[in-house]
């Protein structure tokens, strides 16, 4: 079964490292089946262009702004990045919501601009522990899909996939038991089916992040009900990240 794989740099490598890595990564993974896409800091995305145009290898990036254009000194526009051929940008990340205080609201409108812009989104949701040792955890990620999804037609989920991304299990080494994953997306699905259709669930795109490595992808990708990984930490190693990205699921 084809799945779609997304390594998310984060705020890691330096255009010069990035070169060689996106070279290396469309070698490897010619001919396999699945989507692979890297989502490397802005700065690498024009070099992305050149060397990975024409090949396997999808890019994203991993923020944007929520307005089109104009006095917003530091920001990045989805028409820029479209313009530089970015399939896919991430909205929402743990990391953004905590560390940049992005609420839902904002999460909302990016989505809309990028969507507007012809960009796929990955939609990162997902609960702190607090939340989840309250048994708060589904009733905190509906709400999150319920705001981020406001106005948003089914048609236009064919462009969202949704990224279940516990905050803690993020970098700790340590994917959650595929049976608490199960769970959650199931909800997710759940959730979209009653805001849309039973069908919309059923096709919506539901990706796991969190600790996937070289050592616990293959059990997390038998789940059938995931359509693939976002992976941070273990994406930064080409040879690793290829290797993932390769096999046949
Ligand atoms: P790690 O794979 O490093 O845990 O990061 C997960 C993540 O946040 C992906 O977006």
């Amino acid at each position: 079964m084809k799945k779609i794989i997304i390594g998310n740099f984060k705020m890691n490598t330096v255009p010069s490292e990035f070169k060689p890595y996106a070279m290396t990564l469309a070698t490897k993974i010619k001919g396999t089946k699945n989507e692979v896409v890297i989502c490397p800091p802005f700065t690498h995305l024009s070099m992305a262009r050149e060397i990975l145009s024409g090949t396997q290898v999808l890019y994203g990036a991993q923020n944007l702004a929520e307005e089109e254009r104009g006095e917003f000194t530091g920001e990045i526009s989805a028409s820029m990045l479209k313009d530089l051929g970015t399939s896919y940008v991430i909205v929402g990340h743990s990391e953004r919501r905590g560390k940049f205080k992005e609420t839902d609201k904002v999460v909302n409108k990016k989505i809309k601009t990028a969507l507007a812009n012809g960009i796929k989104v990955v939609l990162c949701v997902g609960e702190n522990l607090q939340t989840k040792t309250s048994k708060q955890a589904n009733a905190f990620v509906r709400k999150q899909l319920e705001e981020a999804l406001r106005g948003l037609f089914e048609n236009e989920l064919e462009s969202v996939v949704v990224a279940y991304e516990p905050i803690w299990a993020s970098g700790t080494g340590k994917a959650i038991s595929n049976k608490d994953i199960v769970k959650m997306v199931e909800t997710i699905r759940n959730f979209v089916g009653e805001l849309y259709s039973e069908k919309a669930g059923k096709n919506l795109n539901v990706l796991y992040g969190g600790s996937v490595s070289l050592s616990n992808y293959k059990k997390i990708m038998s789940i059938d009900c995931i359509d693939g990984v976002v992976i941070g930490g273990a994406s930064l190693d080409v040879d690793n990240f290829a290797l993932i990205c390769k096999e046949k699921y």
